[in-house]
């Protein structure tokens, strides 16, 4: 009885940390989707090459998709702390505004300069804009977008350990279920 209690106890806490990371994350997660749908034009290495020969970061990579993606991610930070006030949920809201803005900014700030980097990294291993690299694709974001935000001298707050494992265990089994679901809507002709 008592194991039993604490079993649902440990699962509930499990899937509220969860909950937590993917909200807390919001701002990283949704800066690339603002890239694809807004993006387009003048590439951000303006098509110049690297000393190997190949782009810098390919043609995937634009100037237009990096500040709709900043954009995006600030509008999404704000969005749910208006949402956080309506339902009395206390997280971003948590946080002084000047702190709040902060660790928005770097989320997203730092996901879209992940996300270049992982571009880099997959040019220089050859690999051709678009070509997906597991694990590189869903975490290079997410890597940069923690560590610009842990300058902030509240991060350790809103983002404790449990919620940093959450949120890496997650973000690769998120991707992997939204990549699913697209495919079954007809949006994507692989399943991956
Ligand atoms: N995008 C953009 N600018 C960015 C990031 C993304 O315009 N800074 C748009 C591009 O149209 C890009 C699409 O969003 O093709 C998907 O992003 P992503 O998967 O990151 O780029 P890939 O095309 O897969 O290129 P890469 O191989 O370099 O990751
Ligand atoms: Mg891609």
């Amino acid at each position: 009885m008592v194991y039993e209690e604490i079993q649902t106890l440990d699962f509930q806490s499990i899937i509220s940390t969860v909950a937590i990371a993917i909200w807390l994350l919001l701002p990283a997660y949704t800066p690339n989707n603002f890239a694809v749908v807004f993006g387009g034009g003048k590439p951000i290495d303006l098509g110049r090459k690297f000393i190997d020969g190949k782009r810098i970061l390919g043609n995937g990579k634009t100037i237009r998709g990096l500040f709709a993606g900043i954009s995006g991610g600030i509008v999404t930070a704000h969005s749910q702390l208006f949402l956080e006030n309506i339902l009395q949920i206390n997280l971003y809201s948590s946080l002084e505004y000047s702190s709040f803005i902060h660790i928005a900014v770097s989320l997203t700030i730092g996901a879209m300069f992940g996300d270049i980097i992982g571009s880099f990294i997959k040019r220089r291993a050859g690999f051709e804009r678009g070509t997906s690299v597991p694990l590189l694709d869903q975490m290079d974001f997410l890597v940069f977008a923690l560590l610009l935000a842990s300058f902030s001298g509240v991060f350790s707050v809103l983002f404790t350990p449990h919620v940093i494992i959450a949120g890496f265990i997650t973000t690769p089994l998120l991707h992997i279920l939204t990549n699913f679901i697209a495919y079954k809507l007809g949006l994507k002709n692989v399943p991956w």
